[in-house]
């Protein structure tokens, strides 16, 4: 029902397939960001159309609004947001702890007022699985606490320890649900004893994946390089491992390297959002007036729509004339970038090219802009 096949490895890089009933997620994968039932100025057949073969939903966002219940008389959020594929939710915890307002820790579990309203709630590890199973989410994540670095050791320690009951708790509340995944989250900061306690307890307990938490958070990357040079290794090899919010085509080329097979990050929906594209010869900022003459399209290489059927002076043009179809078109070619890029290194792993094909990555950024 839900399986994850590891089909190659080139080093510790590895490319395989999980398996769902709503359908196969290419691994390593990225995940669009589609925080309130919607990938930002897409529709989902087109974020499909990218590659994409998993959304990541939010909890924490879903709860506040439309709200957990509501979605659930409605279908399921599947239904609701008219993305039949699988979708990974996000269990909350790092959403409040970085979003809400007047925030409360206990061990029971957090309350806050919503950014929204001001409205108070409480979130805990049963009521994330609640949430969780209300929204139909494919793959659930365990409830955890993510401390903003740097933090020093006693707090990281802390923090990750009363994650890994929160752990516990997730996994007692989630049940045995055939089909649908509870995956674990190891945390303990930069801090390898604490990384190697974290996994050992999560392994224990037992879960269908182990994502890495507690990363991109400020450390910078050579120090979350540091970490993911150790930590995918300390979680078992046959079950999937998920760096939870990475990040930049550079940070996700140097985590699928180390052993990660899944990952979701904003930055291509928002950066097109904000005029900022994603190419093979690195950022282009369309705001910039050198764009205002140039008929070329942002990559003569690139197949999306943006590049396919538009200039960079009209992408600069409808950016700066603040047109919808400038985050439509720029957030169409981002993910799809990123989704090339995925598909780029599974070919490579597959076929045991993988330094030569990261090597290819970095050469072509190093040239710059056309
Ligand atoms: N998103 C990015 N980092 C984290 C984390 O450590 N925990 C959770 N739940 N979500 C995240
Ligand atoms: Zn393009």
């Amino acid at each position: 029902m839900f399986s994850f096949d590891l089909q190659a490895t080139d080093g510790t890089a590895r490319t395989g397939v999980i398996r769902t009933p709503r359908g196969e997620i290419r691994t390593p994968a990225f995940m669009p960001v589609g925080t309130a039932a919607t990938v930002k100025a897409m529709m989902p057949e087109s974020v499909r159309a990218t590659g994409a073969d998993i959304l990541l939903g939010n909890t924490y966002h879903l709860m506040l609004r439309p709200g957990a219940e509501r979605i659930h008389r409605l279908g399921g959020l599947h239904r609701f947001m008219n993305w039949d594929r699988p979708i990974l939710t996000d269990s909350g915890g790092f959403q409040v702890m970085s979003l809400a307002e007047l925030r409360k820790l206990t061990e029971k579990g957090v309350t806050f007022r919503s950014h929204i309203d001001g409205s108070k709630h409480e979130l805990t590890p049963e009521r994330s699985m609640e949430i969780q199973k209300l929204l139909g989410s494919d793959i659930v994540m365990c409830f955890d606490e993510c401390p903003a670095l740097p933090a020093d050791d006693a707090r990281v320690a802390e923090s990750m320890r009363l994650s890994m009951r929160w752990a516990q708790r997730s996994r007692d509340a989630f049940g045995d649900r055939p089909g649908h995944a509870l995956f674990g989250i190891q945390q303990g900061g930069v801090t390898r004893d604490l990384r190697e306690e974290s996994a050992e307890a999560l392994t224990r307990i037992g879960f269908d994946g182990y994502a890495i938490g507690g990363l991109a958070v400020g450390e910078g990357q050579e120090a979350m390089f540091g970490v993911l040079d150790y930590a995918p290794g300390m979680l078992p090899e046959d079950r999937p491992r998920y760096l939870m919010g990475v990040g930049k085509p550079d940070d996700i080329v140097g985590a699928v390297k180390r052993g990660v097979d899944m990952m979701d990050c904003v930055l291509p929906s928002r950066s097109g959002r904000t005029g900022q594209a994603f190419t093979r010869r690195g950022v282009v900022n369309i705001k910039n007036a050198r764009h205002q003459d140039d008929p070329r399209p942002l990559d003569e290489q690139c197949t999306c729509p943006a590049c396919s059927n538009y200039s960079r002076a009209y992408l600069h043009h409808v950016f700066r004339s603040q047109e919808i179809i400038s985050s439509m078109l720029l957030t169409w070619h981002n993910l799809h970038y990123f989704q090339e890029l995925m598909d780029g290194m599974r070919g490579a792993i597959a076929e045991a090219r993988f330094d030569a094909w990261e090597e290819t990555f970095h050469a072509e950024r190093a040239k710059g802009d056309i």
